[in-house]
């Protein structure tokens, strides 16, 4: 099969011709139809994450069908149109057994711990904990856009900061993360403060939904969001992983209010002091979220359903495999808006 592959980090990504998968005892392999690029595949190959191996295949945030099943595989068939969270949970770990595959002892994650789906195919442990069927009505392309951003977005805003219609929301980054959970506000009915540096993202943000923007580059972050939200907004979301824009979303809660951390700080950011004084005074929460277990979906698409968010109005650039490693390595320079996806290998 076709790969794009690299042997050291911060090093050439190629195409090369490899191996085809074979399904493990609890997994099955599935031919890739689309594949998200996403900033966490940068921070891969940058050498952030000790889980990969080199050579390495990233790719984690696909959609295709399933053509190979491992023998121990009971609720899958050759055929079926799938996708999976990045995170997968090994089914019988104590966070497994509680539900929150999302933070299993034992991760599955395509494109990390294993090779990923920057290729025709990719072979998916623990098939029968994992994967998730695709509803008829979503193709490929919008399914790969749930990415892992998407189901990031959306446990942060409902499960992690619990947001209610009758709240504020302010939104640090309008990339993928920070679009998606705009969107899911909306859904919800909440007012959403989107904050980026670029105008071009500013207006995407605004397209897809967001009551007011703060262009970072010419305000003062922290005193525009007060101004808007009369004293501080009930939830804010880190959709970057910076310290300026975690302080800032800290700083602009109101007392009791949720700061959910979603963007991964490299090591020079994630030192920064958390105000731990405003913390205690205001009783504020600092919460993490990671990924989506499989078993949410089912509500997601519901709520996705119900709401009319259409997952292809993030969906602003599709490219070939041959074009990942161009495009790769650029990704932190945050130069495109919306989600760029591969649907051609
Ligand atoms: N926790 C998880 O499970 C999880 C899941 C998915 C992604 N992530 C992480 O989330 C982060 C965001 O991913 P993405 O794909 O949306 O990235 P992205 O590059 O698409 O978006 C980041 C946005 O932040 C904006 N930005 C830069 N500096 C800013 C500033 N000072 N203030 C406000 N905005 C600023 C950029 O212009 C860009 O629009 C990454 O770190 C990614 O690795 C984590
Ligand atoms: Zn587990
Ligand atoms: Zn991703």
């Amino acid at each position: 099969m076709k790969v794009a592959i690299y042997n050291e980090f911060q090093g050439p990504i190629s195409i090369a011709n490899v191996s085809d998968p074979n399904p493990s005892e609890f997994g099955v392999v599935i031919k890739v139809e689309a594949c998200g690029l996403c900033l966490s595949d940068w921070h891969g190959w940058m050498g952030h994450d000790p889980d990969i191996v080199l050579p390495h295949v990233p790719g984690h945030e696909l959609s295709g069908t399933i053509i190979e099943i491992g023998r121990n595989v009971k609720n899958w068939s050759e055929g079926q149109r799938v996708t999976v969270p990045f995170v997968g949970g090994c089914g019988s770990c104590t966070y497994c057994l509680e539900g929150n595959q999302q933070v299993c002892d034992f991760q599955f994650q395509p494109g990390f711990t294993a090779w990923g789906s920057f290729a025709e195919y990719v072979a998916i442990d623990y098939a029968d904990v994992n994967l998730v069927e695709l509803p008829d009505e979503m193709n490929f392309l919008e399914a790969a856009g749930l990415g892992c951003r998407f189901i990031t977005a959306y446990r942060g805003v409902r499960e992690q900061g619990k947001l209610t219609s009758d709240q504020t929301i302010a939104v640090h980054g309008c990339g993928g993360v920070g679009l998606s959970a705009i969107q899911i506000a909306k859904g919800i009915g909440a007012r959403v403060i989107a904050i980026d540096i670029s105008d071009e993202k500013c207006k995407l943000a605004r397209e897809l939904g967001a009551d007011f923007i703060i262009n970072a580059t010419t305000t003062d972050v922290v005193q525009a969001i007060k101004e808007l939200s009369k004293g501080g907004v009930h939830v804010s979301m880190d959709a970057l992983g910076h310290s300026t824009t975690c302080l800032n979303s800290i700083n602009g809660l109101r007392k009791r209010g949720k700061h959910i951390q979603i963007g991964l700080m490299t090591e020079s950011h994630a030192a920064l002091p958390i105000p731990m004084p405003l913390v205690v005074a205001n009783e504020l929460e600092i919460l993490g979220s990671h990924g989506m277990q499989a078993h949410k979906y089912p509500e997601m698409f519901n709520f996705i359903s119900t709401t009319g968010i259409i997952l292809g109005n993030m969906i602003t650039k599709t490219i070939s495999l041959q074009e990942v490693p161009f495009h790769l390595p650029k990704m932190h320079q945050n130069s495109s808006s919306g989600i760029t996806v591969v649907n051609s290998f």
